[in-house]
């Protein structure tokens, strides 16, 4: 996961400006939330609706999005393992430098492989990631099949699709699991709240 550098002929310049300057005239604490799971699980609605909420609160957020930023950021990559995993260790990356600018950053990418997820945590401090689970079978999302491609992967149009022909490996211990199978979206935000509330990320008072 750490690249060594390619170049040996750079110097880390030190900011005069920390973290915690940031974090203080934000008036939180910084975290990234890594939502997880299937295709159609629920990720992406479930971390907007979560930033709506902390938004609201006046916190400072960013969501990064597995269709959006693959529009952007890793346009080159498609849905080879490795490509799968070079995906998460950019989002990890940009994921990193925005906590260090102080913000909640919610993450919503399938990130199917446990040891490309573990590479993100070991990128930051132990309570900067939260990995979330939005538990939903393959059944249920190619049910919903919101985007019709469970459907297209049936029929191999696409090839290494994930929970038909390529792996999910479910986190065995994330710090949340979220039922998106059967729980309503508001029913997600208020459990993410109240792990964020139990663990002095937001406070009622704000
Ligand atoms: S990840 O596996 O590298 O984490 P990511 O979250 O960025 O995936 O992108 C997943 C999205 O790309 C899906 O929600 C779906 O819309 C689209 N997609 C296109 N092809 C595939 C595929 N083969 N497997 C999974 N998702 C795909």
């Amino acid at each position: 996961m750490i690249i060594k550098n390619k170049s040996s002929d750079i110097t880390w310049h030190r900011p005069i400006i920390s973290r915690e300057d940031r974090q203080q005239v934000n008036g939180h604490r910084s975290a990234i939330l890594w939502f997880t799971g299937l295709s159609g699980a629920g990720k992406s609605t479930l971390a907007h609706a979560v930033e709506e909420r902390l938004h609201r609160m006046g916190c400072s957020t960013y969501v990064l999005d597995g269709d959006n930023v693959r529009h952007g950021l890793c346009a080159d990559l498609g849905f080879t393992s490795d490509n799968r995993t070079e995906n998460i260790r950019r989002v990890g990356e940009v994921a990193k430098l925005m906590i260090d600018a102080g913000l909640f950053t919610l993450t919503a990418f399938i990130s199917p492989f446990r040891s490309d997820r573990e590479g993100v945590r070991g990128m930051v401090m132990p309570h900067e990631f939260i990995e979330i689970y939005c538990q939903c079978g393959v059944d249920v999302c190619e049910a919903r099949d919101v985007k019709g491609l469970y459907k297209r992967a049936r029929i191999g149009e696409i090839k290494n699709f994930t929970g038909i022909s390529s792996p999910y490996e479910a986190p065995f211990k994330p710090e949340l699991v979220v039922n998106t199978a059967d729980q309503t979206i508001d029913a997600c935000v208020d459990q993410v709240f109240t792990y964020l509330l139990d663990h002095d990320l937001v406070s009622s008072k704000r």
